[in-house]
């Protein structure tokens, strides 16, 4: 049997380019005593992939130069050594950016079975789902009433952030890139506000119109511009949840923090970072929550589709511009 898989031979500077990724093919192994063997049926790209790309530890292991990259996917059994799992059992695991992966079965889960198409379980109900509802409610502790606002909002992790603080009221406000993404945030309820062309000088000045009073959250996705608007917007007593700072993630030198990082201060703000697997025993509640909104159609979880192998890295290069709007997503 065999895969075709993505490897880099190289760490990018800057926003990587097409070339640096390199779609190979090899006989696989015999399957071994406790493997299974998967077709991938769906992948996904995620923007914390940049930094793995880096050959530095951080949270999170590097990528190994000339190995297959790896993400999330789900995809079907064909071939189980391993007695949790049989042929046509439907799994996610960690063996994406490659159509077959083979792995040793306990890197590997059953998905769980709500009504809902099984692509959900990378998106809405896997990990950026879950990001989201810990980031609100462990992280920034979001009250009801509470004012939040949600940079990236209508990406996979924003999308969902700015739904779940909708339903506990307040003024819920999002910034986004493009006119379709302003559109979809205001057919939620959200106040939308685009921060493309816009210093954080203007940035603020429009989230203080779009929310006079200031928010007791931000849930951070974006860094740069949108932290420095969004401090000066903070009411006392504000949390920061810090999930992710994509805009700084292509930065060949480190770039100057907001000149207003007083304001955690004169409000007496806190600010936490977080990453999503600290949190994963929470996991199992988000899901109980959370699953039955999804299959009812309550929560309008997007998805931008690419189609095909060959797309993988398309698919993960326009994170950085916009090119989605929910969860990025590649069908095989
Ligand atoms: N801490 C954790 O455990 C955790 C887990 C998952 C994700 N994250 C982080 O959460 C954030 C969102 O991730 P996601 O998977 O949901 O991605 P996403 O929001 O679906 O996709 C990325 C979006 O970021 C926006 N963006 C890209 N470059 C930008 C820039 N220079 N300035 C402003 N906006 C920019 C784009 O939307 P626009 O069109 O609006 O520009 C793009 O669609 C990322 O920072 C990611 O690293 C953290």
């Amino acid at each position: 049997m065999q895969s075709r898989y993505f490897t880099i031979h190289d760490h990018p500077q800057g926003m990587p380019k097409r070339d640096l990724f390199k779609l190979e093919e090899r006989e696989l192994p015999e399957l071994q005593d406790g493997e299974v063997r998967i077709r991938n049926s769906w992948l996904s790209v995620d923007p914390y992939m940049r930094g793995r790309m880096d050959g530095v530890t951080t949270y999170i292991d590097p990528f190994e130069l000339g190995k297959p990259l790896e993400g999330a996917a789900v995809g079907e059994v064909i071939e189980s050594r391993n007695s949790r799992f049989k042929e046509g059992d439907k799994v996610r695991h960690m063996g994406g950016w490659r159509d077959v992966a083979q792995l040793p079965g306990d890197q590997v889960e059953a998905l769980p079975e709500f009504d809902v198409p099984e692509q959900a379980y990378l998106g809405v109900l896997g990990m950026p789902g879950t990001t989201a509802w810990v980031g609100l409610n462990i992280i920034a502790e979001m009250k009801d009433g509470d004012n939040v606002l949600v940079s990236a909002a209508s990406g996979a992790v924003g999308s969902l952030a700015v739904q779940l603080a909708k339903a506990k009221g307040g003024t819920v406000v999002g910034i986004a890139g493009d006119q379709k993404k302003l559109d979809w945030l205001e057919s939620q309820g959200i106040k939308a506000v685009s921060y493309k062309g816009k210093g954080a000088k203007q940035l603020s000045e429009d989230l203080k119109a779009a929310c006079p009073e200031g928010f007791d959250v931000y849930f951070e996705n974006v860094g740069g511009d949108c932290l420095e608007a969004a401090l000066n917007n903070l009411r006392v007593g504000a949390r920061i949840a810090v999930c992710g700072m994509i805009s700084r993630y292509n930065d060949q030198t480190p770039s100057a923090g907001p000149g207003n990082l007083a304001m955690i201060l004169i409000r007496r703000a806190r600010m936490q970072g977080f990453i999503v697997f600290d949190h994963w025993e929470h996991h199992g509640d988000f899901l109980k929550e959370f699953a039955s909104r999804v299959a009812s159609g309550e929560i309008d979880y997007q998805e931008t589709v690419e189609e095909g192998l060959e797309q993988t890295p398309d698919a993960f290069l326009k994170l950085f511009e916009g090119g989605n709007q929910g969860k990025m997503l590649v069908k095989l």
